[in-house]
């Protein structure tokens, strides 16, 4: 498993990771899909926000590089195609391409987009949102506190792509999109495992290169974030700030 190529249980994220497309009404919103349109679903995952899009009458097909991910899509009844967000395979034929939670695993960011431009007919819409800059700061401040404190491997900790606006939206610009819209949006997200239910499911590679001292390192990480990330009674958030966009395929 490299850095970024993590692989997924479904079981466990279903667990642990379902508050993800519970938290979705909002770039749907977006997307405001209507009956009949093509939809590409970019990082489906288990398919939950693609079965919920078909069952608004869409043609969906949700594209994935984990096979027990697709495994569960396929499951609800998603028509998936196991491909890399970095290389997709399609051309001129959705009307709309989504993704959730899904492009920050992406580090190729120019080759997505230029992928979701040729997935698109012209006047598409690509609509999606993933983490942004400062996303998860503090979570990855304290993985790579406590990996430098041991002489880790403190890479590990954070491998993700969160843009600023202006970044992201000068790199939809070159590959030919127009954007009608595009915020950066602070979510502190209720956890519902709490944190080292997150960090386990989210970051497994990191807590890997520890082998059997993972545990005790995890407890470390924890007891860093507790001050800031856990209230009074408890409740662990985590610190997500969300990029959402709106851009046209020109
Ligand atoms: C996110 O959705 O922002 C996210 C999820 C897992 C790891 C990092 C970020």
């Amino acid at each position: 498993m490299s850095a970024i190529h993590q692989t997924w249980d479904a079981a466990d994220y279903a667990a642990n990771g379902r508050f993800v497309s519970d938290l979705a009404a909002d770039v749907l919103q977006w997307l405001a899909p209507r009956p009949g349109e093509r939809i590409l679903d970019l990082g489906c995952g288990d398919g939950v926000i693609a079965q919920r899009l078909a069952r608004a009458g869409c043609q969906v097909v949700g594209v994935d590089t984990d096979a027990a991910m697709l495994d569960a899509a396929r499951a609800r009844g998603v028509t998936v195609v196991r491909a890399s967000g970095e290389d997709l395979p399609f051309e001129r034929e959705f009307d709309a391409v989504f993704s959730n939670a899904a492009l920050h695993w992406m580090r190729q960011a120019r080759a997505v987009l230029e992928g979701v431009h040729r997935a698109l007919r012209p006047g598409g819409r690509f609509v999606a949102e993933m983490g942004g800059h400062g996303n998860v700061a503090a979570v990855i401040t304290a993985m790579r506190a406590v990996a430098r404190h041991r002489g880790a491997d403190e890479s590990l900790a954070g491998p993700w792509f969160f843009p600023t606006e202006e970044a992201y939206g000068e790199m939809l610009r070159q590959a030919g999109f127009k954007v009608r819209r595009m915020a950066l949006i602070p979510r502190p997200t209720p956890l519902p495992g709490g944190m080292s239910a997150w960090l386990k499911t989210f970051r497994g590679v990191f807590f890997a290169q520890f082998g059997e001292d993972a545990p005790v390192v995890l407890a470390e990480v924890e007891d860093l974030l507790r001050p800031v990330l856990c209230d009074a009674r408890g409740q662990w958030s985590a610190d997500y700030v969300r990029l959402r966009l709106e851009a046209v395929k020109e």
